[in-house]
């Protein structure tokens, strides 16, 4: 086991209403070591809290969170994340841009340079080290953040839906380069995504989540190989049986749910 959430709550001040709003309730969740772990749900079931929880961008309200069994007090470049926007800085180069993420481990600077370079190699972009990130698509943009990412040398990568801004051709082809990159690093990897084909199509193990207050719903552990063909019979009743727990959740057509709970006091 790499990490773990250990009975983690998490509640959020409701803005409107002044209250409680329990994004999490009693969440406990292993991640093993080198799996490629889908987090599944529909939107507002805690994706995104369970994964910054991980990262260390927010602190359990109950329970704790746990990496290689210590508990977590904020982000450390052992586990990398990647957003949704790559956020690069348009005034540097896609080089320097890899490298600032560097910056802080006090190498060279030709020490660093390199490490960025092997790092865009990886990522099929060497080639346009010195081009702004203006002047590359939006597949390309996010190849250089998972890179800046990658140059920290994380143990853990947190992936929040990285790819779903991009197009659906694009998504497929950045889908193929995550799981190359997987297999050949065997870093651990913790995606969220909401597209449950993407999910069957990478994932080592399928985790959904429901909403309201958001937990773990069931998991599926998928030991089919890579390129995965989702029209296989095994793979479309895995699908389906994903599908319909989804839409079994009230919240997946659009019911209003009660949303705005108090955790008991202790
Ligand atoms: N910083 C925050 N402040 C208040 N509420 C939040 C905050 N972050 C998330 N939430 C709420 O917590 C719930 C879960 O959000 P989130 O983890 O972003 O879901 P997902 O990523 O699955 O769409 C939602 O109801 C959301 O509105
Ligand atoms: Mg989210």
């Amino acid at each position: 086991m790499i990490a773990e959430l250990r009975n983690v709550s998490k509640v959020f001040a409701d803005p409107r209403s002044g209250r409680g709003l329990v994004a999490l309730n009693d969440v406990s969740l292993s991640i093993e070591e080198g799996e490629f772990l889908c987090l599944v749900g529909s939107s507002g079931c805690g994706k995104s809290t369970t994964l910054n929880l991980m990262a260390g961008f927010e602190a359990p309200s109950r329970g704790q969170m746990l990496f290689r069994g210590e508990e977590v007090s904020g982000p450390s470049p052992e586990r990398g994340v990647v957003f949704q926007e790559p956020s690069l800085f348009p005034w540097m180069s896609v080089l320097q841009n890899v490298m600032f993420s560097l910056q802080d481990g006090g190498a060279r600077k030709a020490v660093r340079e390199e490490r960025a370079m092997e790092q865009l190699r990886l990522v099929g972009l060497d080639s346009f080290a010195h081009a702004r990130p203006n002047d590359l698509s939006g597949g390309m943009k996010q190849r250089v953040a998972i890179a800046r990412t990658l140059a920290m040398e994380p143990e853990m990568l947190l992936m929040d839906e990285p790819f779903g801004s991009l197009d659906e051709q694009t998504r497929r082809k950045l889908d193929n380069e995550a799981l190359s990159l997987w297999q050949r690093e065997r870093k651990t990897v913790v995606f969220v995504t909401h597209n449950i084909d993407e999910a069957l199509t990478l994932g080592t193990r399928v985790v959904l989540m429901s909403p309201s207050p958001g937990r773990i719903e069931r998991e599926w552990h998928i030991d089919e190989a890579w390129p995965r063909d989702l029209s296989s019979p095994r793979m479309v009743s895995l699908r389906q049986e994903v599908v319909g727990m989804l839409q079994a959740c009230p919240c997946a057509n659009g019911a209003p749910r009660p949303s705005l709970l108090t955790l008991e006091e202790d």
